[in-house]
This record gives structure tokens, sequence and C-alpha cells, in this order.
């Protein structure tokens, strides 16, 4: 069973009750789960040899929410090659917005140039079409959580 850190980023809660419910879903499975807002660096670097699912919506024009951003910006500066890292990504957008899911795609981008090894597709929660985001995305956690 993995130990899994799930990286929220949010702006209106959305992104967050996804996380909560692949906690419980993956928990259930069998897995070590915690959540994490405005995550630091070294909360992190806890997981380099482990397993991290993404979960962060967009905003701006294709931006990440500020309660990730940071984390970003030090994964960027700081972490070159993290290639023991296993990962997931779970991306809220609207489609409606010329950067759909911009957010997750970009944080899905700088963990494969630095070498982590994603599992699964990324998993795109379009609000146009999705009233209830962690309902939606429950087929899709529980398959995430038996290819750990
Ligand atoms: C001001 C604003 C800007 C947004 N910009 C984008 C965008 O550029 N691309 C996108 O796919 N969705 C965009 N969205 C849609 C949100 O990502 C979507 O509603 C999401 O479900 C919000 O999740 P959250 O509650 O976790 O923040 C935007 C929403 C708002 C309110």
């Amino acid at each position: 069973m993995a130990k899994i850190g799930v990286f929220v980023g949010t702006v209106y809660g959305n992104a967050l009750a996804v996380a909560e419910e692949a906690q419980q879903t993956l928990q259930q499975q069998g897995h070590e789960v915690e959540i994490f807002e405005d995550a630091t660096l070294e909360q992190w670097q806890a997981y380099v040899q482990q397993v991290v699912l993404v979960v962060t919506s967009t905003t701006g024009q294709g931006d990440l929410p500020d309660n990730i951003q940071p984390l970003y910006a030090k994964l960027n500066d700081n972490l070159g090659y993290q290639p023991d890292l296993h990962y997931g990504v779970i991306a809220l957008g609207d489609s409606s917005y010329d950067n759909f899911c911009g957010g997750g795609h970009t944080f899905d981008e700088l963990l494969q140039e630095q070498g982590a090894k994603r599992i699964g597709d990324v998993l795109l929660i379009d609000a146009i079409e999705v009233v209830e985001p962690e309902v939606f995305a429950q087929n899709w956690i529980e398959e995430w959580g038996a290819l750990l």
C-alpha cells in the first residue's frame, strides 16, 4: 500500500472536495493519505520517493490558484529532478475559458520535465458539464488507487 500526499490548489473549494473524496476512497483501499493546502516544499519533499496526487483548479487566465502557486514555484526553482516520484493529476476547469484546465496541465508538465512518473491519465473536470466534481471523480480515483 502506498503513502500518498494529496496537494490541493483551490479558490472556491471544489478541488478540496475532490481531494477529500480521494482521501476517503484511497484510505478505503488501504493507502495512507494526507491532504495539504498551502503546502510547503518540505511537505512535498517527504513524498519524493512516494506518491502524490495533485488536485488543482485553474484561475485567472489558465493560472494556478494562490494556495498552490508558491509550491509550484519552489518545485520549479529548487527541485530539478524527481525520478522516484509517482504522481497523478486531477485538473478542474471550465471549458468556456481559453486555457481549459491550464493549472493542472502546468503542474503535470513540470513534473514530467523533472522525470516524475505519472500514473494514469490526467483527469479533466469541466465545470460546464459536471455539477458535483467529487462524484464525477470517484471512478477515476478508484482506478488510480488500484494502479499504485
Ligand atoms: C475568475 C475565474 C477564472 C477562471 N479561469 C479559468 C481558466 O483560465 N481555465 C479554466 O479551465 N477554468 C477557469 N476557471 C474555472 C474554475 O477552474 C472552475 O470553476 C473550478 O471548478 C473551480 O474550482 P475551485 O473551487 O477548486 O477553485 C475560472 C474561474 C474563475 C471564477
